[in-house]
């Protein structure tokens, strides 16, 4: 039995943060953000909303697209490096707020790279046989960990969510396979350093800016660059695919130029790759479903396509899954 994807959704807030918006903060320009990373606006929750917020407006959605009701969820997933707070899970309180009262659920921490952690965590639990209609969502409010002093990262990310509803499916489409990595030598590249057991919250650590994601760009980019490229075409070739097999490809959002460089590799063209970097900037876990959903809204997959999604992260980790559609 394989696990396919049944129902697409996402959430952006309303709040618009614009390159121009940045130019005022930081000492930065719109043309070198646009030309450096392909970002020119991107989304902020509203003050007082979390990320269990948008993880509920998701699974609202979900239900609403997939005629589903609340007590039909079994689990909850939620890809996040921004939980509401450190106890309790964000899945405890999206399945609360949405009134799955049958479901069990758990936050799931691989940063970029978290959604394609969950969705292979999600499938695999479906293809046990034991669970039926399992959530996945990825999700940041990364405007709450972002220091709007720093031009290194704050350019860069934005908040938003995306999930997916997994169910069993007789056909041998679905999720067909997945690559996934952690290499945690590279976690002085990007972190946050402080508020865990390591550095717990003090007075110096906030002092320090010691709660705020710090980045090293140049490492994480030719990691980046690489392994994204790598895994990708790795993945194809494991399942006896190329680029050409390809509908479309979704690659995690970060940068411009790491998206291209993985296309490349692949030997894809503009038409079979999803960018919507420009609108939203890196929304962490969020991404690759944001972009799963808007592809489908808009009719760039099909039943029967093939589909690749990538992704890299802080960690590091990285990976790739390879789907079926199943849906038409
Ligand atoms: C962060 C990133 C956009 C920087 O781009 P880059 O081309 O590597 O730029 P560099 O770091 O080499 O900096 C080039 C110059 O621009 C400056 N600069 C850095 N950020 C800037 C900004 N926001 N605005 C204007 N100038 C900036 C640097 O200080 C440097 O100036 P210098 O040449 O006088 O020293 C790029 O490294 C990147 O995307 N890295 C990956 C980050 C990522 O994906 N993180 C999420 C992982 S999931």
């Amino acid at each position: 039995m394989n696990a396919t994807i049944t129902a697409t959704a996402r959430y952006l807030p309303d709040r618009v943060l614009t390159n121009f918006d940045l130019e005022k903060m930081v000492d930065t320009s719109d043309e070198w953000i646009r030309s450096r990373t392909g970002i020119s606006e991107r989304r902020l929750v509203a003050e007082g909303e979390a990320t269990s917020d948008m993880c509920a407006e998701v699974v609202n959605r979900l239900l609403e697209k997939s005629g589903k009701q609340p007590e039909d969820i079994d689990l909850i997933i939620v890809a996040t490096i921004t939980p509401d707070m450190l106890v309790v899970a964000t899945a405890a309180i999206v399945q609360d707020k949405v009134g799955a009262t049958n479901a069990w659920g758990f936050d799931l921490t691989a940063a970029c790279s978290g959604f394609l952690y969950g969705l292979e965590t999600g499938s695999k639990l479906v293809e046990s046989g034991q669970y039926k209609n399992v959530i996945v969502i990825g999700a940041d409010a990364m405007s709450s960990i972002i220091d709007y002093t720093d031009r290194n990262t704050c350019v860069i990310f934005g908040d938003g969510a995306g999930g997916v509803l997994l169910e069993p499916t007789k056909s041998d489409g679905g999720v067909l396979d997945s690559m996934l990595f952690a290499d945690g030598s590279g976690r002085d590249s990007l972190k946050v350093h402080a508020g865990g057991s390591l550095h717990p919250a003090s007075k110096d650590t906030v002092e320090n800016r010691m709660h705020y994601v710090q980045q090293d760009g140049k490492t994480v980019f030719k990691f980046a660059v690489k392994n994204m490229a790598d895994v990708s075409e790795k993945i194809l070739k494991k399942n006896g695919y190329t680029g050409q097999d390809l509908a479309l490809f979704i690659p995690h959002q970060a940068n411009l130029r790491i998206i291209n460089a993985a296309a490349s590799r692949c030997n894809l063209s503009d038409e079979q790759v999803l960018i919507n970097i420009e609108k939203y900037g890196n929304t962490t876990a969020g991404t690759i479903p944001i972009g799963l959903d808007e592809a489908v809204e808009t009719g760039r997959i099909k039943k029967d396509d093939l589909v690749l999604l990538s992704a890299f992260g802080g960690g590091f980790t990285w990976g790739s899954v390879l789907l079926r559609w199943t849906e038409s």
